[in-house]
């Protein structure tokens, strides 16, 4: 395919008009048509891209604009219907996470975009920040050691959803960035929670992943706090890596922290732990919008016939982990087996798809895990929202 990529971005709410800003800068896409139900939101977008048409019926947008691809940036109770009516459309489609409201209907698109020969991608936007593919790529390296385990926050003050709790809204980024540092899905969920606003819907939650060899990570998503935070804490054997996404400039610092036990001793008393405090360094990253590394890596697929990183399969695995997050909440926090155990990403592997193409922090070609490739682009970004 060498003629601009047609596009088409539903929901221009909170999030949408960041993708309709994204997709119409980029070059080698043709930004056909927005659309929203509300009157009101099309207008603000008519005076900002006046050369682009606004619509109210997603129907009209599906049938009428001859469009290659879809962006659907609505409610989460609303993507399995559209992106399921965009892909039996003939539409290349990208849905915003969660990908769906459960597993079922993540399984349906992923079978209905294989059927039809379509790109199926999901919103997963932090794998594609050039400071999350560096960790992973210091993780690869060997140089924190093995990891121990994973802390998260991401918390502030709303935005209250009365359809989903906090976890379903915000831990899609922690997760989605823990599963593609540890590179595997985890053996169980468990996940506690209160609802202090809307009864029944938790706007607090504590998620915690156990992976194998004795590898966890704790989740924990507030829209009741009233400081923006957004941090992950990446502890190993060697080193300890802190990611604070809400900085401007120093976004990861590495720690040469460690304690040790030493291996013989004679007697309790001569038992001492050993702390290790070493240097601290801050590595340089270049800035790039990841939401517009993700919109072009979205039309590269479709141009070329790829699968996504952020691909139909890794929306269910992220999916099945909310699920089960649900489960336990359910049971006052009790342990969930996943019953998926197995490399990230593990059932697109297991489907034979070897030419998924990653994007890398440098910029240069790389293998991903099940034969991936990764290309870079370079620009200047601004922040996630999320
Ligand atoms: N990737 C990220 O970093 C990120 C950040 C924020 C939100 N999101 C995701 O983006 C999605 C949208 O979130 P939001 O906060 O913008 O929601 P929102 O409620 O602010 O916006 C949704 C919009 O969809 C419109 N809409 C609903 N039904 C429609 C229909 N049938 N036809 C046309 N328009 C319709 C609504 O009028 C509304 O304007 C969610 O899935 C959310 O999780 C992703």
């Amino acid at each position: 395919m060498t003629a601009p990529v047609k596009v088409g971005v539903v929901g221009c709410g909170y999030w949408g008009p960041n993708l309709v800003r994204n997709f119409r800068s980029l070059p080698d896409c043709r930004l056909e048509m927005m659309c929203d139900l509300s009157e009101e939101r099309l207008d603000h977008l008519r005076t900002l891209y006046p050369e682009v048409r606004g619509e109210a019926s997603f129907e009209h947008m599906l049938n009428g604009a001859g469009l290659d691809a879809v962006v659907i940036a609505t409610a989460v109770q609303m993507h399995y219907p559209m992106a399921r009516a965009s892909l039996l459309a003939g539409k290349h489609t990208f849905i915003e996470k969660p990908m769906a409201r459960s597993s079922r209907e993540c399984e349906e698109l992923v079978a209905l975009a294989r059927r039809q020969g379509l790109v199926l991608m999901v919103g997963h936007t932090f794998l594609y920040s050039p400071v999350v593919r560096r960790i992973r790529e210091i993780v690869e390296s060997g140089d924190i050691g093995e990891i121990r385990y994973i802390s998260a926050r991401r918390l502030n003050l709303g935005l209250y959803q009365k359809e989903i709790n906090v976890a379903w809204d915000l831990a899609p980024h922690d997760v989605s960035i823990i599963l593609y540092i540890m590179e595997e899905m985890p053996v169980s969920v468990s996940c506690q929670g209160s609802a202090h606003i809307t009864p029944g819907v938790e706007d607090v939650t504590l998620m915690g992943l156990t992976f194998r060899r004795n590898r966890s990570a704790l989740i924990h998503n507030s829209w009741l706090d009233p400081k923006k935070v957004r941090e992950m804490t990446i502890v190993g054997g060697q080193r300890m890596i802190v990611y604070d996404d809400v900085e401007q400039m120093e976004k990861i610092r590495i720690f040469d922290a460690r304690v040790e036990r030493p291996p013989h001793y004679d007697s309790f008393a001569e038992f001492q732990y050993a702390y290790h405090y070493g240097d601290m360094y801050v590595p340089y990253i270049k800035q790039e919008e990841p939401l517009r590394v993700e919109c072009q890596h979205f039309l590269d697929c479709i141009r070329h016939g790829r699968e996504p990183l952020s691909n139909g399969v890794q929306g269910l695995e992220l999916v099945k982990i909310l699920e089960a997050a649900d489960a336990s909440l359910k049971q006052g926090g009790s342990t969930v087996p996943l019953g998926t155990a197995g490399p990230w990403g593990g059932a697109m592997a297991r489907a034979g798809n070897g030419d998924q193409r990653m994007i890398s922090a440098g910029g240069e070609q790389k293998r991903a895990p099940g034969g991936a490739e990764a290309i870079g682009s370079g620009v200047v970004g601004c922040e996630l929202a999320h």
